[in-house]
């Protein structure tokens, strides 16, 4: 690992001064006097990404009007902004769209996945995601096909039974535990099972490598660690050479070959643009793509390490003062959040948000700090960290306005 774990502030602050990724956080148009440490569930503004939106919508869109969809590039988008993103989750560049959320994107690829398993069995762990597991269980009721619902850890061992459709997180969005992928994919491939992978927590954050792993298939979110702004569309990879052996379910006029032939019969574009349904979100994938740029010239294993490092420094603060640590101990088998358990978790969140240090709760009793490398110093969670060694001793979150619960935690 490039980084060594902090033993006091002043460690921390030398860390900081010779980081290699302390420039990215010039890239940032973050709000004074806070500590952002949610990057895991929306990533924060970039400039280029403000000034991307600002180009499309006051620009392209107020000017050019109608004609932006040629002059501005913007059908192409989605495989444009797709092909940038390739390099972050190790795939070719036509391997890549940006469509749809996550949840579509999971129904349309298990949906198509099964014309290559051997069995159209549907498998999903129970401590996945909830929309993975509602997505794949409704998938099953319309097709009237097998739903499994693994226990924990235990989806790979129903794939190699049945060789189906297993639906998989590669980090895991509670414990930020890393999946083996390329372990996996061999169960998958002497199985003839197939693995559709969710890579929302390790994208923009771990240095995932579908064409190493040998990965089939695969969607993502891109507005957490990727910071593509609220609700920025899904990406969703296909391997080159399983393209053309897949239909989409969902099969729009986006996806068809000459969609301004208005055809009333469908026919699948020949490459990745086949995945695409309905219109794409334009000021969306204008502020993604100007999002990706701060990722130009990042080395993704240097993001991990840090990653990696940010997280041992919060388990080892979060160890002396006595805290369940949730997620994995070893840095090689996590990704880019560290969970932590108590009881009050939910108002020792709303504490520290009040001291303008934001972190998220997942019921019933789960603290999560997302640590996002390029924004984030070595000394902003050691400070972190003291205030919530304070707010423990002294009580401070146990007070009735913490106890108010938001639509959205
Ligand atoms: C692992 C995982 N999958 C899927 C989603 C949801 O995806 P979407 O809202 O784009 O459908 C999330 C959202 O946080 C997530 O963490």
């Amino acid at each position: 690992m490039s980084y060594v774990i902090p033993a006091d502030r002043g460690e921390a602050e030398a860390l900081d001064s010779h980081d290699l990724l302390g420039h990215a956080r010039e890239l940032f148009d973050l709000p004074d006097g806070k500590t952002y440490l949610v990057g895991h569930s929306l990533g924060p503004a970039t400039h280029s990404a403000l000034d991307e939106l600002e180009r499309t919508a006051s620009g392209h869109w107020r000017n050019e009007l109608v004609k932006a969809w040629n002059s501005a590039g913007w059908f192409d988008l989605p495989r444009t902004v797709g092909a940038s993103l390739a390099r972050l989750i190790g795939a070719r560049q036509d391997e890549v769209i940006i469509a749809d959320s996550v949840s579509i994107n999971l129904f349309k690829l298990a949906a198509a996945a099964r014309s290559i398993a051997r069995t159209p069995a549907l498998i999903v762990e129970e401590d996945e995601f909830p929309t993975d597991q509602y997505i794949i269980e409704a998938l099953s009721k319309l097709s009237g096909r097998d739903f499994v619902r693994a226990k924990s850890g235990d989806g790979l061992a129903h794939l190699e039974r049945s060789g189906g459709v297993l639906v998989l997180s590669a980090v895991n969005y509670r414990s930020g535990e890393i999946r083996n992928m390329a372990g996996a994919e061999g169960v998958a491939h002497s199985s003839g099972g197939v693995i559709v992978w969710d890579l929302s927590h390790a994208t923009g954050v771990t240095d995932v490598n579908l064409q190493e792993a040998g990965a089939r298939l695969a969607t993502g979110c891109t507005y957490k660690y990727l910071n593509g702004g609220p609700g920025a569309p899904s990406f969703l990879y296909v391997r080159a050479d399983t393209i053309s052996r897949l239909e989409s379910p969902l099969p729009g006029w986006m996806g068809h070959e000459k969609p301004f032939a208005f055809e009333p019969v469908y026919a699948p574009a020949s490459g990745i643009q086949r995945f695409a349904s309905g219109t794409p979100p334009i000021l969306s994938l204008a502020a993604l793509s100007g999002a990706l740029e701060v990722f130009e010239s990042i080395d993704m294993s240097l993001v991990h390490d840090k990653a990696r490092a940010l997280g041992e420094l919060v388990i080892a603060r979060a160890d002396a003062l006595g805290l369940e640590v949730a997620s994995p101990r070893d840095g090689r088998r996590r990704g880019g959040h560290v969970s932590l358990r108590h009881p009050n978790g939910y108002e020792i969140v709303q504490a520290l948000i009040h001291r303008g240090i934001l972190a998220d709760f997942r019921e019933p009793d789960t603290i999560r700090f997302g640590l996002s490398p390029l924004f984030l110093r070595f000394t902003d969670v050691w400070d972190a960290l003291d205030a919530l060694a304070d707010i423990l001793a002294t009580r401070a979150w146990d007070d009735p306005a913490f106890r108010q619960r938001s639509k959205v935690t």
